[in-house]
């Protein structure tokens, strides 16, 4: 996702690679670009082209890439990771897509995946790795039907298992930790020409969106790449402006704001947040160190004294 370019919209991204690589005038580049960006499944493919990356949702932004990459016609398409940002419906729309490539153009693909799902279906051969030795290489259904490395066993024996906790008991069922009624997050909608001079449009991301959510309980969120998950999560963090009412712990963040600093910032540490695309959320500016010693020294005041001491102490 750290991939695209921000300053440029990422219809033109894709259009390059058929100026560049194919030598096709802007007209016919621009076209191509949309049947591609049509392929990975994206809606409205005209008007996305026009998007700037940070417009797209995770999922979108991760189908631009592969566009992209299949614009070339490449002989080897290394994949890391190509549908972990997508569901299932459309992760097989991908894979549907990269078949039909190898089949047209004969292109070999290196995928590198945690899910074994997806190598199941789609590679012929599967490697697995561990501290950087292969220590298992075999055609697919032999090593899923009778794995020989302890690890490899491991791996596919291991199934990802929560104990649901029962709701903590003598908590006032009246107050929801978060609350959220009627949210309704737009954002501006891109159209080109005079057409948004005269008539700016809305894209609704999230509409009429509630929901409850007490202490100590988990609420999932499940939906189609596109559907507003992100932008719900935004509103709750007050990082996107909302309609309707959102509360953690009966305040709202315009509450928040009107409440002076000490109390926007009290809001701000109970809300915490782990962002989808963890490359552009970290600075490249600053150690690991510094990234998480930063929240510590501003919302606890525990800082890492300079003489190398390796314990956080209060700040002074
Ligand atoms: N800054 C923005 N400007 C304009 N449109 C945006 C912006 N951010 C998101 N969108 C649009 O809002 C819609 C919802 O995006 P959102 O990121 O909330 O989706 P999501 O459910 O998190 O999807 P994914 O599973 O792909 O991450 C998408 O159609 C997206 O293109
Ligand atoms: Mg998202």
């Amino acid at each position: 996702m750290t991939a695209l370019n921000p300053l440029k919209t990422v219809g033109e991204q894709i259009a390059e690679i058929y100026r560049i690589h194919k030598n096709l005038g802007r007209r016919l580049a621009w076209q191509k670009a949309i049947a591609r960006l049509a392929e990975t499944g994206i809606a409205e493919p005209e008007r996305r082209a026009n998007a700037y990356p940070h417009q797209l949702s995770g999922g979108q932004r991760q189908r631009v890439m592969i566009a992209m990459a299949l614009a070339g016609e490449p002989r080897l398409l290394l994949a890391d990771e190509p549908t972990t940002a997508l569901d299932v419906t459309l992760r097989l729309q991908i894979l549907d897509l990269l078949t039909e490539l190898q089949q047209r153009n004969g292109m070999a693909v290196f995928l590198i995946t945690h899910d074994l799902h997806l190598v199941r279906r789609f590679a012929n051969r599967v490697l697995v790795m561990e501290n950087g030795v292969i220590v298992e290489d075999a055609p697919t259904e032999i090593l899923f039907n009778s794995p020989v490395h302890p690890y490899t066993r491991k791996l596919l024996g291991s199934r990802p298992e929560r104990r649901i906790q029962p709701a903590i008991p003598g908590l006032p069922a009246a107050k929801p930790l978060l609350l959220a009624d009627n949210v309704l997050v737009r954002y501006p909608r891109i159209s080109s020409g005079i057409r948004h001079w005269l008539k700016p449009g809305w894209h609704v991301a999230v509409n009429h969106a509630s929901l409850v959510l007490g202490k100590g309980q988990t609420i999932g969120i499940i939906g189609e790449s596109g559907s507003g998950k992100t932008s719900l999560a935004n509103a709750v963090l007050g990082l996107v402006n909302h309609q309707g009412v959102l509360e953690v712990e009966g305040l709202s963040w315009q509450q928040a704001r009107r409440g002076g600093k000490t109390i926007r910032k009290a809001q701000r540490r109970k809300i915490q947040a782990v962002f989808q695309d963890p490359y552009s959320s970290l600075s490249p500016r600053l150690t690991i160190e510094q990234i998480i010693g930063e929240g510590l020294q501003y919302h606890h005041r525990i800082c890492r004294p300079n003489s190398g001491a390796s314990e956080f102490l209060p700040c002074w």
